[in-house]
């Protein structure tokens, strides 16, 4: 089952004040053990931009069905959906059966907007009130499953028997053995001629929850407080809003994400929604832990599924599954970001080399002065690669690409071996390097993890060898002061961070994403005002400073007129970098075209 024939234009998109919405709901699941908790419960959900909520009344430790229904009911602010979860459905009441349908049904006569029913007792639930439902009320039919999501045919069965009880919205709910899962709801979801509830639970199943907005979802479930959830791998409110631009998602939507495992740990998402926002795109950019990246690519083949960046352990295993690869990822056999081209090819590419080096070549630049215009600073020097990893090989091939001499020094000096000859280097322990000294005015590049927190007091090379060099990159940002670069600092060198790598690639995999022109090419009378290299000592030191010292920069005043163009780019790499840690940045997109008071507001607050 792949997704690439799913007709997707099945919602509509309303339009209020120039504002495109689409017309699926977020329910807050209230869950509290007293009326007066859920009802703070329900106020906290609509302040948070809820627009329904689903009070859980077998979360109640006591009930008395006609009193607190009455109180719940008329004093929640926000239309109500009432469950009363059996143990047997994967709830929390394990009383007598027919009281609990009593409760729904005094639910309904007390103006509740939608109760929801188990298909398993739908048939007797529905010959009980015998077709009296008040006008307003819908009836959620609902289906269950813990172990795994069903093949689509049985889904579509499924759908079938829930229909045939005379339900007005359906709703489905399996659980995610694979990502892949999601995909036969999306179809079942699509195809849906009646309002229908399609979630897959479970962290494997995330895409679903926000994805059902994209796929015309009757609603999705978020929760009040990240990790107060009704069902595993629910998002939050806040979340759903914020970051992912729920009410945004449409039919057009284009989807992208981080292909990794582990994943929940990604700051992906935060960098990029916030980006495709900020630039009016329509995309989204999701976390998604995939366990076999060919199944992934072949299910989800639809052309909305266009952009991925590739993090561990998937590296390798996306670059099997390119039909065209970058020449630089294809020498490094790894890819980092892959694209669909209109026409279904999977390109790949390589992007942590052209962070890197472009951070080492504006630095070269800015310590001599040169223009981008002189071609590349590293051509013809003796550029020095400690470490031979993922980061490692990256950076030698780049080097060997701008025409450096590159020498690769690592702890496993066969591995240097290896590495150096696929560059046409030279290889040598890291002990060696220690009195490698040719010549002056060398470049070093460290992708050891030597450095890093928490033993930031370790240096893959003492301070007396970095006499000999004039520039000092370090690809480590954890800190993003390493002792190696403080060293190098005080030696004289020019140091580079490793969180200019950093956003450098994340900045190159945007433009891939969203087709944008790259801020870093635009040259006109107006960028040229502002060199390359201030520019990306703003951005630089606007995310690397943020969690210490932001502001970070007076030097955007030292710099007297910047181009207007320049202001843009600069705002637009800003908002990348701060929007997941400063909210300054929901100031910043409510203004279409990024501008000069924006900047400054994010350089100055
Ligand atoms: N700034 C960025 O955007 C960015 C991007 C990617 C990576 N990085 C950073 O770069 C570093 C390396 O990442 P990677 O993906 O290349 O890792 P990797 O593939 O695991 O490679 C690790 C390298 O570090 C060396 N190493 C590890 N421990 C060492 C020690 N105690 N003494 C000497 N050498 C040691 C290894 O040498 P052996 O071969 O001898 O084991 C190997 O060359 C990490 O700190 C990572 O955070 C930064």
């Amino acid at each position: 089952m792949t997704l690439d024939s799913i007709p997707l234009a099945t919602m509509d998109l309303q339009t209020a004040d120039g504002v495109r919405r689409n017309s699926t709901k977020i329910c807050a699941p209230v869950m509290a053990e007293t009326v007066d908790q859920m009802l703070t419960q329900a106020r906290k959900a609509k302040e948070l931009g809820a627009d329904l909520v689903e009070i859980r009344l077998d979360f109640l430790k006591t009930f008395n069905p006609r009193q607190d229904l009455e109180i719940l009911i008329k004093q929640c602010p926000l239309p109500t959906l009432i469950t009363y979860r059996p143990i047997w459905e994967g709830g929390k009441y394990d009383g007598d059966e027919s009281k609990r349908q009593n409760a729904l049904r005094l639910a309904m006569e007390l103006g509740a907007d939608y109760i929801d029913v188990e298909l398993q007792v739908a048939h007797d639930f529905y010959n009980a009130i015998q077709g009296k439902k008040p006008a307003k009320i819908k009836i959620i039919v609902s289906s269950h499953n813990y172990q795994n999501t069903p093949s689509l045919e049985e889904i579509g069965n499924l759908v079938a028997r829930i229909l045939a009880t005379g339900a007005d919205i359906v709703k489905v709910a399996t659980t995610a053995v694979d990502i892949t899962d999601s995909a036969r709801l999306f179809q079942i979801l699509v195809h849906s001629q009646v309002p229908m509830i399609g979630i897959v639970m479970g962290e494997k199943g995330f895409i679903s929850r926000i994805l059902s907005a994209k796929f015309g979802g009757f609603l999705t479930f978020g929760s009040i407080e990240a990790g107060l959830v009704s069902a595993p791998g629910q998002p939050a409110v806040k979340e759903l809003l914020e970051l992912y631009n729920f009410r945004q998602l449409g039919p057009d939507t284009k989807v992208h994400g981080v292909i990794g495992n582990p994943i929940g740990h990604s700051k992906s998402p935060h960098l990029y929604n916030p980006a495709f926002k900020s630039v009016n795109f329509n995309g989204i950019y999701l976390p998604l832990l995939v366990d076999n990246v060919a199944n992934f690519l072949k299910t989800y083949s639809s052309h909305d599924f266009v952009g991925y960046s590739y993090t561990i352990p998937h590296k390798e295993a996306g670059f099997n599954c390119c039909d065209e690869i970058d020449p630089i990822a294809k020498e490094i056999g790894a890819i980092s970001c892959m694209i669909k081209r209109p026409d279904g090819n999977l390109m790949g590419y390589n992007v942590d080399y052209l962070g890197a080096i472009a951070a080492i070549e504006e630095g070269l630049r800015a310590s001599n002065g040169a223009s981008q215009a002189s071609g590349s600073p590293l051509t013809g020097k003796l550029f020095v690669v400690m470490g031979a990893g993922g980061a490692g090989k990256a950076l030698a091939f780049g080097g060997k690409e701008k025409g450096a001499r590159v020498i690769v020094a690592n702890r496993t000096y066969d591995k240097a071996k290896q590495l150096a000859s696929k560059v046409g280097g030279e290889a040598i322990t890291l002990a060696e390097l220690e009195n490698f000294h040719p010549e002056d005015g060398m470049i070093l590049a460290n992708t050891t993890s030597v450095g890093m927190k928490p033993k930031i007091e370790s240096t893959p090379l003492s301070k007396e060898a970095l006499k000999h060099y004039s520039l000092v990159f370090d690809a480590i940002y954890t800190p993003k002061m390493t002792r190696l670069l403080r060293e190098a600092q005080e030696s004289g060198a020019t140091i580079v961070y490793g969180t200019e790598m950093f956003i450098n690639q994340a900045f190159v995999q945007f433009e891939k994403f969203t087709g944008l022109p790259g801020t870093m090419n635009q040259q006109n009378d107006q960028t040229q005002e502002f060199s390359p290299h201030q520019v990306y000592h703003l951005k630089f030191l606007s995310f690397s400073d943020l969690s210490l010292n932001f502001p970070c920069s007076t030097k955007a005043t030292d710099s007297g007129h910047f181009g207007e163009k320049y202001i843009r780019n600069i705002c637009l790499v800003t908002l990348i970098a701060v929007g997941p840690i400063f909210q300054h940045y929901s100031y910043c997109i409510s203004i279409p075209q990024c501008s000069i008071r924006c900047c400054l507001l994010l350089l100055y607050q």
